[in-house]
């Protein structure tokens, strides 16, 4: 597959194909995503890829959290209050995810249903958490792995699988450890739901919006 047709084709997966996807082709894509770009070389990134009775574990761990109402303590704090243009397309998303499964606005039981869907990770059949070490540059490390999670994004698309990279599979950092061994002096940044896609779900083929260039790019010749 072309770069671009990647870069342009692969969008947020949410609904996958039970089948599970071999560790040979889980690892030719972490081969693929190694040659990532990063500060210095530095590489700050570790993966914990977590399939079977593990992710069985973790997802269960995720609801309950979410459904027993614990404060999420992500290691990555998430933005108290969003720029305005920012929060409009945040809430976009929201509508466009919730009306392409036919779910009304004043559907609370169908929201809520679809909440617990993304907190058990969509059921795909693997989940790579992507950390970085805590450490001083920190802003450059979360561009790293930002960099690294795009890789694999992209490297699975050319597989025929599918992504869905999720803040929400990090909210509980304390309770991951305990199942996924993730060493204390690693940040749990985000996970990535991955797996075959279920292409008749609408849910996985709503028109994405996008900004023009117009409204991000400043030429200066
Ligand atoms: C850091 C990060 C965290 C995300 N967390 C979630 C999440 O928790 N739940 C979700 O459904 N999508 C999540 N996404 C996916 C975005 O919603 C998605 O990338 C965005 O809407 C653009 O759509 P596309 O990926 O289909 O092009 C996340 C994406 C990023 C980059």
């Amino acid at each position: 597959m072309e770069v671009s047709a990647a870069i342009r084709q692969r969008r947020s997966i949410r609904k996958f194909q039970p089948q599970d996807v071999p560790r040979s082709v889980l690892t030719e894509i972490l081969e693929d995503a190694r040659w990532s770009p990063s500060w210095g070389n530095t590489q700050p990134w570790s993966l914990c890829v977590l399939t079977g009775k593990t992710l069985a574990r973790f997802k269960e761990m995720n609801l309950q959290q979410t459904l027993a109402g614990e404060p999420t303590a992500s290691d990555v704090p998430m933005l108290e209050k969003w720029p305005d243009a920012m929060k409009a397309r945040y809430g976009d998303l929201g509508k466009l995810v919730l009306s392409a499964q036919g779910i009304a606005r004043d559907d609370k039981a169908g929201r809520e249903q679809y909440y617990k869907e993304m907190v058990r990770i969509f059921d795909a059949p693997c989940l790579i958490l992507a950390c970085i070490a805590r450490d001083n540059r920190v802003e450059y490390q979360m561009l790293d792995v930002g960099i690294l999670a795009q890789s694999i994004c992209l490297a699975a698309w050319d597989r025929g699988l599918g992504t869905c990279l999720l803040a929400a599979a990090a909210r509980y950092p304390a309770e991951i450890r305990k199942i996924a061994a993730v060493p204390d002096d690693q940040k749990i940044v985000v996970g990535i739901a991955l797996g075959y896609p279920d292409p008749a779900s609408p849910i996985n083929t709503f028109a994405r919006p996008r900004a023009s260039l117009d409204e991000f790019v400043r030429w200066m010749d």
